[in-house]
Order: C-alpha cells, then sequence, then structure tokens
C-alpha cells in the first residue's frame, strides 16, 4: 500500500475540487445516475452526479433531497444547456445547497455559467476542443471535462487520448481537468494523472454497479458486449444530420438505418418537406434510452455505452469497482517504483 500516498498526492488537487477521498467521478447518465447510483458512488468514496436530462425543476428538487437523504457526501447535478427551463433549474440546484454543477450537452452560455456560480457552486463544464477549453475558461468555469470519443452517449469526434493530449499540457496548470472517456481500469487513471489530469469521470464502468436501477437486461446487455459492439450511431447522409451517440449495436441501431433511407426517399420523391424529414429521423430515438434502462427493451432501445464496456464482465457493489480501480492504479505505481 506504499503507492497509496503516491496516488493521493498525484491526484490531490481534484479531490481537493470534488472533497472526496478519490477524485473519480461518476459521469453523469440519464435515468441511470439517480439517487441510489449517486450516493452509491459518493459514500465509496467518488463523485456521484445526479443526471437531470429532461426532469422539471420539481422532479430535480425531489431527486436532489432523495439524494441528501442517502448521503452526507458531495455529489453534483449535470444539467442540460438546452432545457427550455434551465436557469430554474440551476436556482433548485442553489436552494438546495448543491456544491457543483455540471453543464452539459453543448456549450454553456456566459450567463448560465455566471448563474450557477453566483448559487455558490463550482460549475464543470465539458471542453470537446482546446479553443472551447480556453473560452469556458474566460466564462469563469471552475474546472473542465475533457471527453473523449470512446465514451457512451452523446460523443464528439477525437478520441481521450489525443484530447488528453492536446488539452492537458497546455491547461492542467491552470484548473483542474477531469479526463472521462473510455477508462474501466486504474492504470490509465494513473496514466492520465502522470499527464496532469485533476481526475478522471467514468460512466459506463458504473452501469453494473448493484446499486445502480438500470433493468437487468440492461446490465446483461453490458456483460455480454464487447467493445466493438459500442458504436456511434450510423448517417446515411449527411444533408440529414444524426447526432453521434455510442451505443450498442441491436435491432433498433439496425432499423434506424432503414428508417433514414426510407425517410429521404419520401423527400427525394417530394413527398416530405426537407425539416420535416429531418425531425422524423431525430424523433425516431426519443424515449429510447429510458425503454432500454427503465424497461429493460435492449433490442429496440437506446443501449448508450462506451468502449469500455468491454471491460464490465459483472455486476458488482459500486465499493467493490471502486477498490478494484484503486488497485489497479496502486499496482501501476508500485510497478513504476519497482523499475526506478
Ligand atoms: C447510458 C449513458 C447515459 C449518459 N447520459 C449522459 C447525460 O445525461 N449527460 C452527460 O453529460 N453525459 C452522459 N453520459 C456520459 C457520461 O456522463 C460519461 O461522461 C461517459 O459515460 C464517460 O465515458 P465512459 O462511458 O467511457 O466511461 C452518458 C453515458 C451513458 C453510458
Amino acid at each position: 500500500m506504499a503507492s497509496l500516498g503516491r496516488l493521493d498526492r498525484l491526484w490531490q488537487r481534484g479531490r481537493e475540487f470534488l472533497g472526496t477521498d478519490y477524485a473519480i467521478m461518476g459521469g453523469a447518465m440519464s435515468w441511470v445516475s439517480e439517487r441510489h447510483l449517486v450516493a452509491a458512488i459518493s459514500n465509496s468514496g467518488g463523485f456521484g452526479v445526479i443526471a437531470c436530462g429532461s426532469m422539471e425543476p420539481e422532479r430535480l428538487d425531489e431527486e436532489i433531497k432523495a439524494t441528501q437523504a442517502l448521503t452526507a457526501k458531495p455529489f453534483g447535478v449535470n444539467l442540460i444547456t438546452m432545457h427550455p427551463k434551465l436557469d430554474q433549474l440551476i436556482d433548485v440546484c442553489g436552494a438546495n445547497g448543491v456544491s457543483h454543477v455540471v453543464l452539459a450537452g453543448g456549450l454553456p452560455s456566459a450567463a448560465a455559467i455566471k448563474r450557477a456560480k453566483d448559487t455558490g457552486a463550482k460549475v464543470v463544464c465539458f471542453a470537446p476542443a482546446l479553443v472551447l477549453a480556453k473560452k469556458l475558461v474566460r466564462s469563469g468555469v471552475d474546472a473542465l471535462v475533457i471527453e473523449g470519443a470512446e465514451a457512451g452517449g452523446h460523443i464528439g469526434p477525437v478520441s481521450t487520448s489525443v484530447l488528453a493530449q492536446e488539452i492537458l499540457p497546455v491547461m492542467a496548470e491552470q484548473l483542474p481537468i477531469f479526463v472521462a472517456g473510455g477508462i474501466g481500469r486504474g492504470e490509465v487513471i494513473v496514466s492520465y494523472l502522470e499527464m496532469g489530469a485533476a481526475g478522471v469521470q467514468l460512466g459506463t464502468r458504473f452501469v453494473c454497479a448493484n446499486e445502480c436501477v438500470a433493468h437487468p437486461n440492461f446490465k446483461q446487455a453490458f456483460i455480454k458486449a464487447a467493445a466493438r459492439d459500442a458504436v456511434p450511431t450510423t448517417q446515411v447522409d449527411p444533408a440529414f444530420p444524426v447526432i453521434p451517440v455510442r451505443a450498442l449495436a441491436n435491432e433498433g441501431t439496425k432499423r434506424f438505418v432503414e428508417f433514414q433511407h426510407q425517410v429521404i426517399s419520401r423527400y427525394r420523391a417530394g413527398e416530405l418537406e426537407h425539416k420535416d424529414a429531418q425531425l422524423e429521423i431525430e424523433h425516431y430515438w426519443a424515449g429510447a434510452l429510458r425503454r432500454a434502462v427503465i424497461d429493460g427493451d435492449v433490442e429496440m432501445g437506446s443501449v448508450m455505452a462506451g468502449q469500455s464496456v468491454g471491460l464490465v464482465t459483472k455486476v458488482q457493489p459500486c465499493a467493490e469497482i471502486f477498490s478494484e480501480l484503486l488497485d489497479q492504479a496502486q499496482g501501476a505505481l508500485a510497478a513504476r517504483q519497482g523499475s526506478s
């Protein structure tokens, strides 16, 4: 255990920023990251984050209070910037004394960042490129998450390893940066910390926690899947853009390709306006994550998962996931000491 001190020192800034034992954030996952998983992650020494998703302000208020009843440890709330009631959601976080607000799903406005900071919360944003990271720092954010294309859910085009190389050497001294996307073991956590990251964010690895409320079918799909099964959504025609989401290939993803072809043929035949065709394509996945996570329809629902799904092998308590990650991280550090 000699290397625990070394690990503590490596992610000290992240631990201080989050107020946790370990600088590991449980990335917010819509429908998945509710009170039980969030509290379990925080109670295990990490930093749980509630996924607000499309919740109304009253629902978020209830979820924050319920999470506070399950843990006295710090946790955050992830808000989607295009939510029509973003300001009210920020105010709900403020009224409940939420310590960290994560603004996701597009670049937040300076006004939204200020409103969240004015509640007294620390504000965390996603930086998908170096120029945007710099812009966010100028807008006053307190920390950044850089999330690569290996991640589950909505993704950008650049891999985690390249984003880390582009952003960490330039920005890591200015503010805490958490690396996300494709992280499933402790060795790689150490590598990113050594490059200057303050900590990491994992989503996929926490889905099969005992405490996670996802349907057993959803968890089984994760256990069965290999890394190559977690693929970005296919777009058949650039004239009809599709938001890239990484999810397990299933009947729903197969039919989505056929569906796009049908809609585009109807457009070409003059049966549909361009904007209506685009809307039909966008609506295909409406409610699909909920169908998979809550109802267990893993054939037609959206089984959002990152490539690290290949490293998920069983349902296990959250605390055990943390102890595996820590053992692997400490093992990596001990090996470095041994070889130096
Ligand atoms: C099922 C699922 C749902 C997600 N929903 C959200 C979300 O609502 N908001 C968000 O900012 N990120 C969301 N993410 C991304 C995670 O917060 C996290 O950044 C990502 O999972 C990290 O990459 P990993 O999956 O490789 O660990 C989601 C990811 C998954 C797998």
